[in-house]
Formats: C-alpha cells, structure tokens, sequence
C-alpha cells in the first residue's frame, strides 16, 4: 500500500461496509421505513421485529413476537444475585456491561452469532437488568415485568414502581424507536467487528455496549443533563454558553458526524419534551435549553443532535441520570444484533490499514550495548 493513498481520520466519511438495515440517506429509515412515520405510529416492539427480521410484522406476528420476548425476559437469579454484589459507586453502565458478559454463561450455546433468539433473549432481559440494578443501588425490592405493559411502559413501571400515563409510555416507546438504528455508528461498527472475527454475539454486544459508553457517543445524554443542570436559571444560560466555548468546551448532545445541518431524530423528540413539561407546569429546562439551542446555532453553527432531547425527556420521565446511557443500550440493542446478524451472514474479516508515522530502520543492539542513560 502507498503511504499516498488517502485517509480519512476518524474513518470520516468511508464507506466501510454494506448494510440493508439503515440508511441516513434521504433522512433515517429501517429497512426503508422513515423512522419519522415508525416513532409516529408503530410500538418500539414491532420496529425491533422490523430490525430483527427485515419486515414488520402482521398481528399475529407481532403478538407471537411480544410473547416470546415476555419469555425471553426471565434473567437467572445468579445473574441478578451477582450484580447485588458489585459494590453501589459502579455506575449502571458498567454493571450493565459486566451483566450482559454475565448472561452469556447461563445460555446452552453462547458461541452462536447469528441466531435471533439470542437477540430477542437479550431485548427482554436488558430492561430487567437495568431497573434491577437501578432497584438494588437504590435498595428496593426488584420487580417483574408486567404482562400487559410494552417494553417502553415495562422499563418505566420496573425502574419507577410506578405504572406510567398513556403519553409517558408513547413518549419513551418514541425514544426507544428514534435511538434503535443508525448504520455504522461507532458501537455498530464495533459490533461488526467483534463479529467479523467469527467470535460470538454476547461478545459483539458487550464490546458494542463499552463502545456506545464514552461521551461522543451514548454517554453524551447523561453528559447533557449534567450540563444543563449547571443552569440555574434562563438570566444564566448565555453566559454560561460563552464561558463553555471561551474554554473550548464541549457543548454535549450538539454536533454529530455524519449530520452536520441537524439530526432528524433530534426535531421529532423536542415536540415529546415541551409536551411533557408543559403538562408538568414546569417549562424552566425547555426555555434553557431553547436558549442554548439558539446559541449553539447562532454563533457556532451547532444542531442539536438526539442526545440533546432525549436528556430532558428521560428526567421528565423521572428517571435517574445514570439509566439514561443504559435507556439507549435496551433500544439500540435491536440494531447491534441485526448488524450482527447481517455481518455474520455476508462476513469478511475487518482489518484495515494504518498510515505510519513512526521510525524506521533503527539498528537494534543488544541489551548490554544499548545507552544505558535514561
Ligand atoms: C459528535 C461529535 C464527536 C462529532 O465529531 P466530529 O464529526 O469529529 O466533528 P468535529 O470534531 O470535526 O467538529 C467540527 C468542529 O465543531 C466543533 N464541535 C463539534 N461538536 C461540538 C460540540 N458539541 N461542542 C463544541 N464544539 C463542537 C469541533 O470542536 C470542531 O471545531 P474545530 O473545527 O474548531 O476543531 C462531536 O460533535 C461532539 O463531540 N459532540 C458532543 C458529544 C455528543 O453530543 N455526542 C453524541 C453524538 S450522537
């Protein structure tokens, strides 16, 4: 390879792969479904079905799809036993990952990668891992599904103890359509790439969730609220913004890779957070963060990206800051084993090229001989 052929650092821009799943082309679809008309009008459950099988579901489908995921959430209680004995300051993210490795020791044949049972297994098991740490941290007792609850109203009621409205169920069913999919994002791509080596799909999972942990990607939402709640007040906001760009600061859940005039996701959500703090009587954090978004466009040419809203509505839901990067991991699991599964299926080991920038043929002496000075 010549040392002239092209780089994009970051993989800016490469195309790294081909997908049937996603496209960000012509706005985001699944499986060539806008994912605008999915979070209007499909359940989080039947988008999992589209991701997972490659077509939505009929009734029928769709209800022998639900029952087998009410199955498939049953966790082993060494698993939930094990998690009460990781100490309480390990945060919900690492527990979930330590959890979801835990997992693959109570499945007969944990080697297997392309197998959607697997992918269902752990789409029921996630919301119960999460809200049982979350209740074990806490000191609550741990919960169980509730039969007639989707998965976005089981996560609530689990995690809360508290059976949520119509509109708070929507509102997190939304959430969870919006954050399922998005092609070859870093926690994918680090998917396919576990993946590509032939290991197997809990591996490619738990490698996927570490990846989606760090603050440019998942971890930006719970880096979000902890931003805003350094706002006091709607007086506090501009200068807040300045001083954060005077240091060069990161304004989290703005910018985005591959949208750089706006993520589409992130416009579908805000119309859920202003409707959620107006029925709370409470519009404070919506002025704040109308405030920044203005700013953050104004004078940086900045877009909110899903981070952004999903933030507010998580702590509209009442929700705890640290479940907001584990939230993500129980929707965007449908889309990490979809890729798995497609990876798996059309595989070609992944092993790009570097660009070397170090020395080269430096004479090698031996120990003895070498300046010993330090
Ligand atoms: C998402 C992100 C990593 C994309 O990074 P990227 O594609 O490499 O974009 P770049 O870093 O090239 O950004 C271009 C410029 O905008 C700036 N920028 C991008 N996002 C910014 C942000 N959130 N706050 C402040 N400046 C930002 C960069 O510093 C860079 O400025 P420079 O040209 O003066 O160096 C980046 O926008 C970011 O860190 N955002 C905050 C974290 C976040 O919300 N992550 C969730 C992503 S879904």
């Amino acid at each position: 390879m010549s040392q002239a052929q092209p780089y994009f650092p970051g993989l800016d821009g490469v195309l790294a792969g081909e997908t049937a799943i996603s496209t960000i082309e012509g706005g985001l679809q699944y499986f060539g479904y806008a994912v605008r008309d999915l979070a209007e009008d499909a359940s989080f459950e039947e988008v999992a079905y589209l991701l997972l099988h490659g077509n939505l579901p009929t009734e029928e489908q769709l209800a022998d799809f639900e029952a087998v995921l009410i199955e498939a959430s049953h966790v082993p209680a060494e698993v939930i036993d094990f998690m009460a004995t990781i100490p309480l300051h390990v945060g919900e993210m690492d527990v979930l990952r330590t959890a979801v490795s835990a997992l693959a020791h109570w499945d007969e044949d944990p080697t297997e990668t392309s197998d959607i049972t697997k992918a269902e297994r752990l789409l029921g098991q996630i919301p119960i891992l999460i809200a049982a740490r979350y209740r074990q941290r806490q000191g609550f007792r741990v919960l169980r599904p509730q039969q007639d609850l989707s998965i976005a109203g089981n996560l609530l009621y689990l995690i809360t103890g508290e059976e949520p409205s119509e509109f708070q169920e929507k509102a997190m069913n939304v959430s969870l359509i919006l954050y399922a999919e998005h092609e070859f994002n870093a926690s994918t791509f680090t998917a396919r790439v576990v993946t590509s080596t032939k290991s197997d799909l809990y591996s490619a999972v738990v490698a996927a969730i570490a990846a989606l942990k760090g603050p440019l990607h998942g971890g930006a939402n719970e880096q979000v609220l902890r931003q805003l709640q350094q706002i006091d007040s709607l007086d506090e906001a501009e200068n807040w913004f300045h001083q954060l760009m005077a240091k060069k600061g990161l304004l989290m859940g703005f910018g985005h890779r591959v949208y750089k005039e706006g993520d589409p996701r992130a416009v579908v959500l805000k119309d859920y957070c202003v409707r959620l703090a107006e029925s709370s009587g409470n519009t404070r954090l919506e002025e704040i963060a109308e405030c920044i978004e203005r700013l953050a466009r104004d004078k940086r040419g900045l877009y909110p990206n899903l981070d952004w809203p999903s933030a507010r509505l998580y702590y509209y839901l009442g929700l705890d800051v640290d479940l907001y990067t584990p939230l993500f991991v129980a929707s965007r699991v449908t889309g990490w084993c979809a890729h798995i599964i497609e990876q798996a299926a059309h595989n070609r080991l992944i092993r790009p090229r570097a660009k070397y920038i170090g020395k080269s043929d430096l004479t090698f002496e031996p120990l003895s001989e070498r300046d010993q000075s330090e």
